[in-house]
């Protein structure tokens, strides 16, 4: 019987486990067998773990010798392949088809319980809509979202975030968020906002896609506001100085 080193192996889930000397990947120590292809694939995963891996390098990196033009499918094939052979491994994907191998982390507490109050907790505005419904209307606020805005959360839920700039749409912030949000992708700038008694706030905000992990479809956006009203409000000080 196989003696496994478990100091050269990687945990990818929990039973599998990667030796990056023989590159093989072992479940309970039987060594799994892969076709090259995904075999390549999951070095390349695995050398970038936790940080995203464009399509077009995956492609290159398992096709080397491939003639032809560089086809996305291909890739969305091979990772769906994958998922299927070992399906406790986490791979994530972002719009633009990037791929993200999550590192596996051992003893995660189930926190589904407490959630609601982790988001509760959070000295930042914290906002979660849902763009299947018409508009993309706010579906979740946290307390500090309320707090910044005056707003409680039955008067924001069901909108749109539009409303805290109100008629100030002369930004041209307003205008990236735009183009992020119709291309699906990450985002953050600051916006003038209005809170509920009219005083003007600025709002570092950051809007990110939230996509589910199998169909890929977009799911939610997450919005998180933090104001930095007192730096703007320098800066602006500064420059009438100069
Ligand atoms: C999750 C999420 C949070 C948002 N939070 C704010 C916000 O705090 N303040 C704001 O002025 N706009 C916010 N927006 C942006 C507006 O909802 C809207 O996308 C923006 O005004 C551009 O679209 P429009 O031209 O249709 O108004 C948020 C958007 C999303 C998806």
């Amino acid at each position: 019987m196989a003696v496994m080193n478990t100091k050269t192996l990687i945990k990818l889930c929990d039973k599998c486990y990667w030796n990056p000397l023989t590159q093989t990947l072992s479940e309970e120590n039987q060594i799994l067998v892969l076709t090259s292809s995904m075999t390549k694939l999951l070095e390349i995963l695995i050398d970038h773990h936790d940080k995203p891996v464009s399509s077009v390098d995956i492609f290159f990196h398992v096709w080397d010798d491939y003639e032809k033009e560089f086809n996305p499918k291909n890739v969305r094939n091979l990772i769906s392949n994958l998922r299927k052979r070992i399906p406790c491994l986490s791979i994530n994907n972002y719009y633009g088809g990037r791929y993200v191998l999550k590192k596996y982390r051992d003893n995660i507490p189930d926190i589904t319980d407490y959630v609601l109050e982790i988001l509760d907790q959070a000295k930042n505005g914290i906002t979660i809509s849902d763009p299947n419904l018409p508009d993309n209307p706010v579906i979740f606020v946290n307390e500090a979202f309320s707090e910044l805005f005056g707003y409680t959360p039955e008067e924001v839920i069901g909108r749109n975030c539009r409303f805290l700039h109100g008629e100030d749409r002369d930004q041209i912030a307003l205008k990236e968020i735009q183009s992020a949000i119709s291309e699906k992708r990450d985002i953050t700038a600051t916006l003038r906002n209005y809170s509920k008694s009219g005083e003007l706030i600025f709002n570092e905000l950051t809007i990110s896609p939230i996509f589910d992990k199998k169909t890929e479809k977009l799911k939610y956006y997450l919005g998180v506001q933090k104001n930095v009203t007192a730096i703007q409000k320098l800066i602006q000080q500064i420059k009438r100085m100069l």
